[in-house]
This record gives structure tokens, sequence and C-alpha cells, in this order.
């Protein structure tokens, strides 16, 4: 059973302004695929934090995956994507390609997302979008493939061999 950590950044959230409801979103998604959830953290817009706890998480081998919501978009404050440059060692450009061509039969706003993926050490990194419809729409479209992607990753398969 893989180990997923849950961020989400928000600054209404992390001051208790709103509730978070796209972190429950993404655990609901998860445990229903199989997933373990082992942290869920709401945290402000700060590329700092953000990447702070990214590495925390991957450098301690604390989860297999990090699914991150919000701060993809345009707002002055928006910087997951930069939070998740910065950790990462390589890009996996197409889990956020599929996602914003999937999801433009939703909103043709889909495109407005600047989300970003990437793998440090032995966990994958996948920013999703910030509201609660948009994770669903995302989340439920890339599950189902990213277990091959990890079991690649942690050596518990070893080729890609299929039909
Ligand atoms: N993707 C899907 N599937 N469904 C959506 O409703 N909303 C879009 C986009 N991606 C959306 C979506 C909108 S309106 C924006 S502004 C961007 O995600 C960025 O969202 P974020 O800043 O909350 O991360």
């Amino acid at each position: 059973m893989y180990r997923v950590a849950i961020i989400t950044s928000s600054d209404a959230g992390y001051r208790k302004e709103r509730a978070d409801q796209s972190g429950p979103a993404i655990r609901k998604i998860a445990e229903a695929n199989g997933y373990q959830v082992v942290s869920a953290v709401v945290l402000p817009d700060e590329k700092q934090m953000l990447s702070d706890e990214m590495r925390r998480i991957a450098d301690g081998n604390l989860a297999d995956l990090i699914l991150t919501t919000g701060g993809t978009g345009f707002s002055p404050r928006d910087c997951m994507p930069e939070a998740t440059a910065e950790v990462v060692q390589r890009l996996v450009p197409g889990i956020p390609e599929a996602m914003r061509a999937y999801s433009a039969q939703f909103t043709k706003r889909a495109m407005l997302s600047r989300a970003a993926a990437g793998i440090r050490e032995a966990t994958l990194i996948v920013n999703l979008p910030g509201s609660p419809k948009a994770v669903r729409e995302c989340l439920e479209y890339i599950i189902s493939e990213l277990g091959h992607g990890l079991d690649i990753l942690t050596g518990a398969d070893a080729n890609c061999a299929r039909k």
C-alpha cells in the first residue's frame, strides 16, 4: 500500500478563515484507490514553507506520493509550481499535461493551471489545482496510472513490459 502526504496551499485555509475542502477530497479519492494517507497539512501560499514540507517528506522517505492542491493559478501569491520545481530532481511533465488535456472538457480554464509534477528521491510529487471540483476531476483521471509509476520508482517493478 503506497503512502500519500497531502499538502494544501491556501492563505485563507491556513488562517482558518475557510475550511479546507480540497485536502479532504484528495484523502477520499486516495483511500478509495488503496492509498494510505500519512499526513495532511494546510500551509499558506509561501514558497519556502511549501518546499520545506516537500523536502521533509521526500528526504525522510515519509511518503511515496505527495499530492498538493492549490496555488497553481495566476494569483500573485500562487507559488506551488515554483515550490515544486525547487525540490524536484526529475520532472514528470506528462502528468500535468494529461490533467490539463482531460480537464478541457469540463472547463477551458484548465489551461490556466500551472500545475507541475516531479520526483525527489523515491517520492513522486503531483500538483493539483485548488478547488475540490478540480481535485476530483484531475485526481480521478490520473490516479489509475500513478501506481505503475510508483512501482517503477520504488523498485517494486523492474520494467514496464506490458501488452
Ligand atoms: N481543472 C479542472 N479539472 N477543473 C476546474 O474546475 N479550474 C481551473 C484550473 N484547472 C479547473 C481546473 C481554474 S479556473 C484555475 S484558475 C486553475 O485551475 C488554477 O487553480 P488554483 O489556483 O486553485 O490552483
